[in-house]
């Protein structure tokens, strides 16, 4: 397995890859890798020659106050998990290459951005959408895997993707779980054990979504309501961020469940924000 941490190099890298025929895949990680990441790996893997993993923190989809200098960290860990789950390719810029004193460019999804995580985290988006514009600049990928689990940013960037006309094969991947429901994150490393229990409150609550729906109730505000009593229940000092209704697309709120309605959601607890989201039908 290569480890590429040149700009530069990386690009030579990829441009002999395409002479030579070869498809690759990518995969976009702040590292810290965990279970959900290598399914995205192993997804990109069957779909491609070869997979290039990055690893980037990437400084400008965080806001001021925001984790980034506690982001947590684990290259030497990552880059063994990225060889067993048959990575090809690491890579891993500086910061300092990136963005460059003086730097000043910026790619911008304008409505679908204004929603959810959007309005919460004002520039995170186009924090995102930058970096992984420049890697696919930087890598010419073929197939390109993101989780559902950020699934905004997953719809995000793949209007971005039809939008600036890449010639990229998008792919959304499942969210994966812990045993007991509890969708991996990076962040979760935060927790000690009865915080840990206490942040199955996102999927207790979209677990009790569910069910309702199951039993014919398509009302958003009497689902919402459930959630928030069951939110509580599981953990007393969670703040609720926001519980939303959307179209899977469009992102549009809906007050009725209907067809592609999901319900995401973002609970603060014990200084950590966490999402989630289920698709209700
Ligand atoms: O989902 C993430 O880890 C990041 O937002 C991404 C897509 C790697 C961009 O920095």
């Amino acid at each position: 397995m290569k480890i590429i941490r040149s700009i530069k190099k990386m690009q030579s890298l990829s441009r002999q890859l395409v002479a030579d025929g070869l498809t690759i895949g990518l995969v976009p990680t702040m590292g810290f890798l965990h279970d959900g990441h290598l399914s995205l790996i192993k997804t990109t893997l069957k779909k491609s020659n070869v997979v290039i993993t990055t690893i980037f923190v990437n400084p400008t989809q965080f806001a001021e106050g925001e984790d980034l200098s506690k982001y947590p960290r684990d290259e030497k860990g990552d880059i063994r998990k990225i060889k067993d789950a048959g990575g090809t390719i690491v890579f891993v810029p500086k910061p300092e290459d990136i963005y460059p004193d003086g730097y000043e460019t910026y790619v911008n999804v304008e409505s679908l951005t204004q929603t959810l995580e959007g309005k919460s985290r004002p520039l995170h988006f186009r924090g995102v959408t930058t970096i992984v514009a420049k890697l696919f600049n930087i890598t010419r990928p073929d197939v390109v895997v993101f989780g559902m689990k950020d699934f905004q940013q997953a719809m995000v960037l793949k209007k971005m993707t039809t939008d600036l006309n890449y010639p990229i094969k998008y792919l959304i991947a499942p969210t994966v779980r812990e045993k007991d429901g509890l969708a991996m994150s990076s962040r979760n490393k935060y927790f000690d054990a009865s915080q840990r229990i206490e942040a199955l409150c996102l999927s207790h609550a979209l677990k009790k979504a569910k069910q309702m729906v199951k039993e014919n109730i398509k009302d958003c505000k009497l689902i919402k309501k459930e959630m928030k009593t069951v939110i509580k229940a599981t953990c007393k000092t969670a703040k609720i961020d926001y519980i939303a209704f959307t179209d899977f697309e469009t992102l549009a709120p809906t007050k009725i469940i209907k067809k592609n309605t999901i319900c995401s959601l973002a609970v603060r607890l014990h200084n950590v924000r966490l999402i989630d989201n289920a698709k209700l039908m």
